[in-house]
């Protein structure tokens, strides 16, 4: 298939694996990409610059495909070392970047002046044309379904998509509730140009996560997640556990007193110890509404030729049926 998105990444199909802290590691970026997708290593995963290098090397050993690094600009005070990672990324010869949280807009002459194509992730269509206007190549469209940060406006992407259609000049992709071919085209027909995926990607072969982490998505159904951190408007989307209860209940009782020292146990330092020892009730965690849809744990490769094999049955039999009628 082709498309601006596929076009402007140099990939077979216009499916991209989003940023994920502690699963997008090299294993799943290269066996995303091999697949015939856009594969994202997650920057910030790596503690430091040094070991995004290390970790771009060892994807680069595993794929001769394009693949791309996620850079997540939190809103913290005591900032990572962006530049380093900037380096790294530069220096590891990567061509993509998936930027998300803050405005990259401070790091655009550098990466621009290297060749690289950036991909902003946005959860509204006010931040999207902000994308567009500070020279972002692509933008990310995140739905209120999505996994991890919906941002504070709750569009889902049947009406967030056909806006930003009827506003970008910029090609963008469906992000958050993809999951197979039917989200693919049901994305290209509001107007995205591909779509792109997380939780369906946890639930691969190829994630580097415990076993216990997949078991978790195929088992849990669309009813299964909950928002958290709203009133600190830092909202994520996360799989409901017994930490998460906790957490809601505190948000609960402390109403708009809440600080983020009160839900410090639930979500800080959390992903390893769920993502690399399966410990399921270790915090809250990031997870689409997607789960619902996700049933099992095939490989990149089949889940990729499993959707693009749908999205053209249901194009050229389903659709043209229609028009036949
Ligand atoms: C476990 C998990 C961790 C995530 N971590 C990040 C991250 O570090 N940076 C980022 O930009 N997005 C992150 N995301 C968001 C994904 O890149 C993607 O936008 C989102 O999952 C899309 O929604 P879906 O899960 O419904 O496919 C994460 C999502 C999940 C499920």
């Amino acid at each position: 298939m082709k498309t601006r998105i596929t076009e402007l990444f140099g990939i077979q199909h216009p499916i991209i694996q989003g940023g994920m802290h502690y699963v997008g590691l090299a294993e799943l970026a290269a066996a995303v990409s091999n697949a015939g997708g856009l594969g994202i290593i997650t920057g910030l995963t790596q503690k430091t610059p040094e070991l995004l290098a290390k970790e771009i090397a060892r994807c680069r050993e595993m794929t001769d495909k394009p693949f791309g690094v996620n850079l997540t600009f939190l809103p913290t005070v005591s900032s990572p070392d962006y530049p380093g990672y900037i380096q790294a990324i530069i220096e590891g010869g990567v061509k993509a970047v998936e930027t998300a949280g803050n405005n990259p807009q401070k790091w655009m002459p550098l990466l621009k002046e290297h060749g690289i194509k950036v991909i902003h992730k946005c959860t509204s269509v006010r931040h999207a044309l902000k994308a567009e206007a500070i020279g972002c190549d692509a933008v990310s469209v995140d739905g209120f379904e999505c996994g991890g940060h919906p941002g504070e406006d709750d569009v889902p992407n049947f009406i967030l998509l056909p806006r930003a259609a009827e506003e970008l000049k910029i090609p963008f992709v469906a992000s958050g509730g993809m999951a197979d071919g039917r989200s693919l085209v049901a994305a290209l027909a509001l107007g995205a140009e591909g779509m792109n995926m997380g939780t369906r990607f946890i639930a691969t072969k190829e994630a580097p996560v415990h076993e216990k982490v997949k078991q978790a998505i195929v088992a849990a159904s669309e009813l299964d997640t909950r928002l958290v951190m709203r009133p600190l408007r830092n909202t994520e989307r996360v799989l409901n556990n017994a930490a998460v209860e906790r957490l809601l209940e505190k948000e609960k009782t402390l109403g708009a007193n809440l600080k983020f020292e009160d839900i410090i146990e639930e979500v800080a330092g959390v992903y390893p110890r769920i993502m690399q020892n399966g410990d399921m009730d270790a915090g809250a965690w990031s997870c689409g509404m997607v789960a619902g849809l996700i049933h099992d744990v095939p490989s990149c490769q089949e889940l990729i030729d499993s959707i693009m094999g749908q999205a053209e049955q249901i194009i050229t039999q389903r659709l043209a049926g229609f028009q036949r009628a």
